[in-house]
């Protein structure tokens, strides 16, 4: 491969961003690592920052972005891989510091790549990507607090997202009753066929006056909005319950007291998918291969890498919904 073609974001004289499809030299990209030959990426939010020029996310430009790529092997020259083995990798510096997978090809260090499972396609790996590894992380940390189906229902906020999606889709395949809070009331049928028992109103609930505490209504949570949103989650939970504290789409501050920790000892589970270890994260691609196996269509959208920047202004406005699998 002499040339290749990728999505470039670039920051112009005025500190202004645009991301565009360009063709590139191969020395783009670093000489060692494992070569990978993407079939297939998808859109975080991470990328929406990524590509916006955040200098939080992204410190050189100009940059690929893309946090998520599945492809094969193309050549490794720490030998780990042979040539043609069907490989992803999400997460580590993929797409923030090194140049990600909105392109046709990445190459990175072999410890952060995953070998695909047999029964898990480019395609479907690539459909759960990111958002799907941390909602199974997410479900992960729940079980393994105790959180059973049998103690009541979960709670997942910004229900609409990747993140959101995939835990409804998870919780209704696993026989957990799940809660769906949006704020998207034209998404409500959609949410009720994923799984979700009821939907609760985003706007509704941040609109309830502040309490020490509220009745206990919640066995679990999985919280993708972090601030505001997420001290109400915990203020609602039961005796024993848990939040998985996945994301900061709504805010970073957690104006809380101790008493629901201390008078009902509720747990919150930091979830972050991005640098956990190799081990875990081929774990749990095992069980979602095999065990928690999802049929995500309906909530992918399929689009090209031309489409990509478009879909990621979306994102970033918080207008988008589902999950962006981007064909390479
Ligand atoms: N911890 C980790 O390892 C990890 C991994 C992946 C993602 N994340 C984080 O998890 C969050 C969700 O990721 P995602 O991929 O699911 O993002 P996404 O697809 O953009 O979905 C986020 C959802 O949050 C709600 N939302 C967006 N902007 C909001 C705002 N300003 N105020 C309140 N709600 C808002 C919307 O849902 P409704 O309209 O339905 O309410 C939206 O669909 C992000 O903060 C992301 O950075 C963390």
């Amino acid at each position: 491969m002499r040339t290749f073609r990728a999505l470039v974001t670039e920051i112009n004289a005025e500190g202004q961003s645009a991301t565009k499809l360009q063709t590139l030299d191969r020395s783009f990209l670093p000489q060692d690592g494992v070569l990978i030959r993407v079939e297939y990426s998808s859109l975080n939010y991470k990328d929406a920052l990524s590509a916006s020029g955040h200098k939080g996310i992204t410190r050189h430009f100009p940059h690929i972005p893309g946090i998520d790529a599945a492809g094969v092997v193309e050549e490794d020259v720490s030998t780990t891989f042979t040539k043609g083995t069907r490989v992803l990798v999400t997460g580590f510096d993929l797409g923030m510091n090194a140049h990600g997978g909105l392109s046709e090809y990445i190459c990175v260090p072999a410890d952060w790549v995953v070998e695909i499972p047999n029964a898990l396609s480019t395609r479907t790996a690539m459909q759960w990507g990111t958002a799907g590894l941390t909602a199974a992380m997410a479900m992960d940390a729940l079980l393994s607090n105790h959180v059973s189906s049998d103690k009541g229902d979960i709670l997942v906020t910004g229900a609409s997202g990747g993140v959101g999606m995939i835990s409804l889709c998870l919780l209704n395949h696993l026989g957990f009753s799940a809660i769906a809070l949006s704020g998207k009331p034209e998404l409500e049928e959609s949410l009720l066929e994923l799984g979700a028992s009821r939907v609760l109103s985003r706007q509704q609930f941040a609109e309830e006056p502040v309490r020490a505490l509220y009745s206990m209504e919640y066995a679990g949570a999985i919280d993708t909005l972090g601030g505001d949103y997420l001290v109400q989650v915990v203020k609602r939970l039961k005796f024993g319950g848990a939040v998985a504290v996945c994301g900061m789409a709504a805010g970073v501050e957690l104006p809380l007291q101790v008493y629901p920790f201390i008078l009902r000892g509720v747990r919150m589970l930091g979830i972050y998918s991005a640098d956990s270890p190799l081990a875990y994260k081929q774990q749990l691609w095992r069980k979602i291969a095999n065990e928690w196996t999802l049929n995500l269509d309906s909530i992918c959208q399929e689009i090209n890498l031309e489409d990509a920047p478009h879909y990621l202004e979306n994102m970033l406005a918080g207008s988008s919904s589902g999950r962006y699998l981007v064909k390479i």
